[in-house]
């Protein structure tokens, strides 16, 4: 049975996956509309990662025999700059992941939530290569200034991605 502690964090987190994928969609969709096809589709693949991530937490909540209790999920950016500030907001998104995720840690050390521990520990791997791929993409980005044939290239690149689900037989 899980605390009500870890159940109320747990139930922010699948809300704050939630409003990443919901993000990452408009993200793509603003991709689409500037031309950036193979942008929009590693924008959808992370969509895709958002949605089996809230999935997986949800799913756990159930399997500890908690509940899921859904909140509304606030506005997204629907307008960007350029693909570079796509990508800079994608960043700065990941590492305040990375601070939420550290947190839901902090609250199940402190009540010694060893299952809870154990399942997290994916999430704080995960977040460690979610920031290394977008800080890539954003080096790859300023070496090429963001635009011209680079910018066009580095698009047909990105078209390549597709989506895995990290739960196999799960989400
Ligand atoms: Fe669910 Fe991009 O972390």
């Amino acid at each position: 049975m899980l605390k009500k502690s870890i159940e109320k964090a747990i139930n922010q987190q699948i809300n704050a996956e939630f409003h990443s994928a919901y993000l990452y969609l408009s993200m793509s969709s603003w991709l689409q509309s500037v031309g950036m096809a193979g942008c929009a589709n590693w924008m959808k693949v992370q969509y895709q990662e958002e949605l089996a991530h809230a999935t997986h937490f949800f799913d756990y909540v159930l399997e500890r025999g908690g509940r899921v209790t859904l909140a509304p999920i606030a506005e997204v950016t629907v307008d960007f700059k350029s693909v570079m500030h796509v990508f800079e907001e994608t960043l700065k998104h990941e590492i305040n992941v990375t601070g939420l995720i550290n947190n839901l840690m902090d609250v199940a050390i402190k009540e010694s939530d060893h299952a809870t521990k154990s399942f997290l520990q994916w999430f704080v791997d995960e977040q460690v290569e979610e920031e290394a791929n977008v800080e890539q993409i954003l080096n790859n980005l300023k070496l090429i200034n963001g635009e011209g044939q680079g910018l066009l290239m580095m698009d047909r690149e990105m078209q390549s991605r597709v989506f895995v689900n990290p739960f196999p037989g799960k989400a």
